[in-house]
């Protein structure tokens, strides 16, 4: 009797088990199938990412603006299939990734690059643009006016350039920008009031620039930043820190070459930002 009710038992489980053996089977096929068609529309036969041939003609469009490439960081960018490496598939060039489902350019990295030229205004075509490194190049201006275009930006890096204009204006639509460095170039003018539009930016790097002028108070409405550098501004005068009260998760700052002079509150100011841990004011002619 109790063998029998044990036997029972053990059917019973077995075929509760079998039934559940046969869902997970039938589970992970039907998600390989789903997954492989959906692969298909963005890769080719190779798997592959393909890219959108909109945004190939984009970056092909900015390659022709750069004159100077002495390290070859630009030559797999080619249709021709002579040089080595190269593929008309956007995605494998070098500084080049896509979003792997859709195949959209997300990011171009191309820092340390010594690349000499202009920036195309192609580059509006890469809607889908999440970051964009062009640090420590010789790119030089005037910087194409991406106007309500690259939305999706979060990451612009243009420091260490040879831009001499104005800020240009359409940083201030940029308002998903978390980062944004425009520092070790010759930028000129005022740093402009839109700035503080941009109110999501987490770091701000402006240094050793040419501006002139004084600080914008719009700044106090950068209220998300938690780094920001004003070094070797020299000819630059700050004569009020009210607004720099307002930036309360600011955990670093950093204006050492930047005259305070003027600014007979810093101590106050300064003392208000509970939140700073790094803290450069050497050079800042403190009264
Ligand atoms: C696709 O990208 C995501 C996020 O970037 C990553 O986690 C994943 O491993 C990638 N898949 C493939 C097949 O490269
Ligand atoms: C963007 O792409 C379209 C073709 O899709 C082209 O006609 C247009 O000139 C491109 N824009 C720029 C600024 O290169
Ligand atoms: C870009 O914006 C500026 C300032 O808002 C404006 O003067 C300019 O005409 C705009 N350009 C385009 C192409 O929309
Ligand atoms: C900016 O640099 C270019 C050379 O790249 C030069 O021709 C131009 O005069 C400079 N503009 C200013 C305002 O210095
Ligand atoms: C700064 O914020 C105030 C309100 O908090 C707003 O009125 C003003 O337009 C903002 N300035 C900029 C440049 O975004
Ligand atoms: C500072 O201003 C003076 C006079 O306006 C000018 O001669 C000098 O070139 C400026 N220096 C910088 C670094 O902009
Ligand atoms: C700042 O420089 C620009 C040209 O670069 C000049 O037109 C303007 O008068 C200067 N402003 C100040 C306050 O020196
Ligand atoms: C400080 O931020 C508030 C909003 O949080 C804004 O209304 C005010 O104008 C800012 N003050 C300065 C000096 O920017």
């Amino acid at each position: 009797m109790a063998k029998q009710i044990l036997y029972k038992h053990f059917a019973h489980h077995a075929t509760f088990f079998f039934f559940i053996c046969s869902l997970l089977v039938l589970a992970s096929i039907m998600k390989t199938t789903t997954a492989t068609s959906s692969r298909h529309q963005a890769r080719d036969e190779a798997g592959d990412l393909k890219c959108i041939e909109k945004e190939r003609q984009a970056l092909l469009h900015f390659k022709s603006y750069i004159r100077q490439d002495p390290d070859g960081r630009l030559s797999t960018w080619t249709d021709e299939k002579k040089v080595e490496e190269a593929t008309s598939e956007c995605c494998e060039w070098s500084g080049v990734t896509c979003n792997n489902k859709t195949g959209h350019v997300t990011t171009l990295q191309l820092s340390n690059g010594y690349l000499e030229g202009k920036i195309s205004p192609s580059l509006v075509n890469l809607t889908y643009l999440t970051h964009l490194d062009l640090s420590w190049n010789h790119f030089h201006g005037p910087i194409p006016m991406f106007n309500g275009s690259m939305t999706q930006l979060r990451h612009l890096n243009l420091q260490g350039n040879v831009f001499n204009e104005t800020i240009p204006m359409f940083i201030g639509s940029m308002t998903h920008l978390r980062f944004l460095d425009l520092s070790f170039n010759h930028f000129t003018g005022n740093i402009p009031l839109f700035i503080g539009s941009v109110t999501q930016l987490r770091y701000l790097g402006l240094y050793l620039n040419d501006f002139n002028g004084t600080i914008p108070m719009e700044l106090g409405n950068l209220t998300n930043l938690q780094e920001l550098s004003l070094r070797g501004l020299s000819n630059f005068t700050i004569e009020n820190l009210n607004w720099l009260s307002n930036l309360s998760h600011l955990k670093s700052l950093y204006m050492d070459g930047t005259s305070l002079a003027k600014a007979n509150n810093w101590v106050n100011v300064i003392q208000s930002l509970k939140k700073l841990s790094d803290l450069s004011l050497s050079r800042c002619d403190l009264s």
